[in-house]
C-alpha cells in the first residue's frame, strides 16, 4: 500500500503524526532511524520526527543520509529539521531562550504548498532547545517566529522542508492543514486508508489463514479483545474459544457484560477465580510483587485453559496494537521500568499455537472505530482503558475481598456520575483510589475513622502523558456526595490534581 513513513527519533508526538496522517485518509508507518532505505518501497512521502535528543549529542539518532537521495519528499519536525540541517551543513546551536508553547508563525511570500491557505500570523506550538543559527546552503526560510528566525525552511529542487514547530499537535491552529498540505500537495498521496475496508480485508485474511483450524483467545471485556472476537466471529464463525477469567478484581458487572455480547458463542469459557486471586495477594503490600502475582496467576490459569485444547486449537489470537509494536523497538535505548504491565495480550510464547494479531497495525481509535463497524455497542466500544491487574492497584497496601467491594462501588457511582454528565467520552480515564489512610470525621452526629477515596480523571491522547481533569465542581460534589452516602467505612473524598508526568496514571 502506498504510503508516508514517519521515521521516529523518540519523540513523544511521533505516534501522534501518524495518526494524524490516517486521519486524513493515508496510510502511515513509523519506523526506526535505522529502518533499511532499500525497504522503503511505495513510499509516497518522509516525515522526521522530533526528539528529546541534540542531533550533536552523544548517540543521537540519525537517519541513513540515503534518504535524502530517494527523490521522496521529506517533512524534517522539530529535531527533524535539525537533522535535515546536520545533514545539509547548517549549524545548529543551543538557543539561549528555550522556545516552549504558543506563537506566532509569519510566512514569508514565497510561502510554497505547505503553507497554501493558512495566513502569516497563525498560532503554533514550539517546544525546543536547540536552533540553527547558519541555514545550511541551497535552502530558503519560508516561516519565522520572534525567535526562531528559521521556524520553516525549503530546498526548492530537492523537495525537502523543515519545520521548528509541531503541526501534528492540536496547539498548532492550522497544523492539519499544513500536514495534509504535504501530504497531498507535496507528495501527492493518495486517499487509501479506511478502516472500514481494512475491516473487510482482516475478516478476508483471517478466513484465508485459518480456514477450518480454531482459534483460541484471551477475551477481557475490554475493547481490544472485544473488537478480536468480533472480528473472529465474523471471520470464523463460533470456530473460536473465548476465555473470560474473572479474577475478581474487575469492574462490577464485567462477567455478565461478557456473556451479553460473547454468549450467544457456545464455546466461551468462563473460569470464575475470585478466591484464587485474593488468596495469592494475602499479606502483599508492595505494587510491583502485587503486578507479578496477578500476571503470574493468570497466565497459569489460562494456560491450564490452553493445555487442555491444544489438540483442537491451532491458532492464539491477541489484540496487540500498533504502540505495542512500536514500544518494542525502542529508539532512544531501554527506558527504565517504571510499571512491569499486564495485560491479557501478554501470554506465554511457548505455548503450542500460531499467533495471530489482527490489529497490530492500528493505533487505539482505529480498534473503537472497527469495533463500531462491527457492531460493537458504545459501552464497549467507548470504554476507558482498564489496567491488566485491576482493582488490585487502585487499593493501595494489601488487596482485601471488603476493599475490593468498596473500591469496585465507588468506581461504578463514578462512572454514573461522569456517563449522566456527559463527561465520559470526555477524559482518557476516571476512577477511584482507595487509601489504607483513615481520617477523623462525623457521621450522623457520631465520630467516624475511615478511610479515603482518591478520585482520579485524566485527559490522554495515548497514556503516556497526561493532564489531570478540570472537572466541574457540582459533578465533583455529586460524587464525593454519593460515595460518602452510600459506602460504608469512607469518610473522606480527595481529588488527584498531578498530572503525568510526575505522576503516573494508576497509582501503583
Ligand atoms: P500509568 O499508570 O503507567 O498508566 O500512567 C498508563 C496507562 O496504562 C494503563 N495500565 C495498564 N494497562 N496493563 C494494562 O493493560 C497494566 O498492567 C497496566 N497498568 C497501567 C493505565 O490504566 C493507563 O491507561
Amino acid at each position: 500500500m502506498e504510503k508516508i513513513i514517519v521515521i521516529d527519533f523518540g519523540s513523544q508526538y511521533t505516534q501522534l503524526i501518524a495518526r494524524r496522517i490516517r486521519e486524513a485518509g493515508v496510510y502511515s508507518e513509523i519506523v526506526p532511524p535505522w529502518h533499511p532505505v532499500q525497504e522503503f518501497r511505495e513510499v509516497k512521502g518522509i516525515i522526521l520526527s522530533g526528539s528529546p535528543k541534540s542531533v550533536y549529542e552523544d548517540g543521537a539518532p540519525l537517519p541513513d543520509r540515503k534518504i535524502f537521495e530517494l527523490g521522496i519528499p521529506i517533512l524534517g519536525i522539530c529535531y527533524g529539521l535539525q537533522v535535515i540541517a546536520y545533514f545539509f551543513n547548517g549549524t545548529i546551536t543551543r538557543a539561549e531562550k528555550k522556545e516552549y508553547g504558543f506563537k506566532e508563525l509569519f510566512i514569508s511570500e514565497d510561502k510554497t504548498d505547505l503553507f497554501e491557505g493558512i495566513t502569516s500570523g497563525t498560532q503554533v506550538w514550539m517546544s525546543h532547545g536547540d536552533r540553527i543559527e547558519k541555514l545550511p546552503p541551497g535552502f530558503k526560510i519560508i516561516a519565522y517566529t520572534d525567535n526562531s528566525p528559521y521556524a520553516a525552511i525549503y530546498h526548492p529542487s530537492k523537495n525537502i522542508f523543515g519545520v521548528q514547530f509541531h503541526p501534528e499537535v492540536v496547539h498548532t491552529k492550522d497544523g492539519r492543514k499544513i500536514l495534509e498540505n504535504f501530504i497531498f500537495r507535496i507528495c501527492k498521496a493518495p486517499k487509501n486508508w479506511e478502516i472500514k475496508d481494512f475491516t473487510e480485508l482482516k475478516i478476508r485474511e483471517i478466513q484465508e489463514r485459518v480456514g477450518k483450524d480454531k482459534v483460541l483467545l484471551a477475551l477481557s471485556g475490554g475493547v481490544d479483545s472485544s473488537v478480536v472476537a468480533k472480528l473472529l466471529e465474523k471471520a470464523i464463525g463460533f470456530n473460536y474459544y473465548p476465555v473470560f477469567i474473572d479474577t475478581g478484581l474487575l469492574k462490577l458487572g464485567e462477567k455478565a457484560r461478557v456473556k451479553k455480547y460473547f454468549g450467544n458463542n457456545p464455546n466461551l469459557i468462563i473460569i470464575d477465580a475470585e478466591k484464587e486471586f485474593l488468596e495469592a495477594l494475602k499479606g502483599i503490600e508492595n505494587p510491583e510483587e502485587k503486578r507479578r502475582i496477578i500476571g503470574h496467576k493468570f497466565i497459569e490459569l489460562f494456560e491450564k485453559e490452553a493445555v487442555k485444547l491444544k489438540d483442537e486449537v491451532k491458532y492464539l489470537a491477541q489484540g496487540t496494537l500498533y504502540p505495542d509494536v512500536i514500544e518494542s523497538r525502542s529508539v532512544i535505548g531501554p527506558s527504565e521500568v517504571i510499571k512491569s504491565h499486564h495485560n491479557v495480550g501478554g501470554l506465554p510464547e511457548y505455548l503450542p499455537f500460531e499467533l495471530l494479531e489482527p490489529l497490530k497495525e492500528l493505533f487505539k481509535d482505529e480498534v473503537r472505530e472497527m469495533g463500531k463497524i462491527l457492531g460493537l455497542p458504545p459501552e464497549i466500544t467507548e470504554r476507558h482503558p482498564f489496567p491488566g491487574p485491576g482493582m488490585a492497584v487502585r487499593i493501595i497496601g494489601e488487596v482485601t475481598k471488603e476493599k475490593v467491594k468498596l473500591i469496585q462501588k465507588a468506581d461504578s457511582i463514578i462512572e454514573e456520575v461522569i456517563k449522566k454528565h456527559g463527561l465520559y467520552n470526555k477524559t482518557w480515564q476516571v476512577f477511584p483510589v482507595l487509601l489504607p489512610v483513615k481520617s477523623v470525621g462525623v457521621k450522623g452526629d457520631r465520630r467516624s475513622y475511615e478511610y479515603t477515596v482518591v478520585i482520579r480523571a485524566v485527559e490522554s491522547i495515548d497514556g503516556m502523558t497526561a493532564d489531570w481533569f478540570r472537572m466541574p465542581y457540582n459533578v465533583l460534589n455529586e460524587i464525593s456526595t454519593k460515595i460518602i452516602n452510600e459506602l460504608e467505612n469512607v469518610n473522606r473524598v480527595v481529588y488527584d490534581i498531578t498530572s503525568k508526568p510526575p505522576a503516573t496514571i494508576e497509582w501503583e
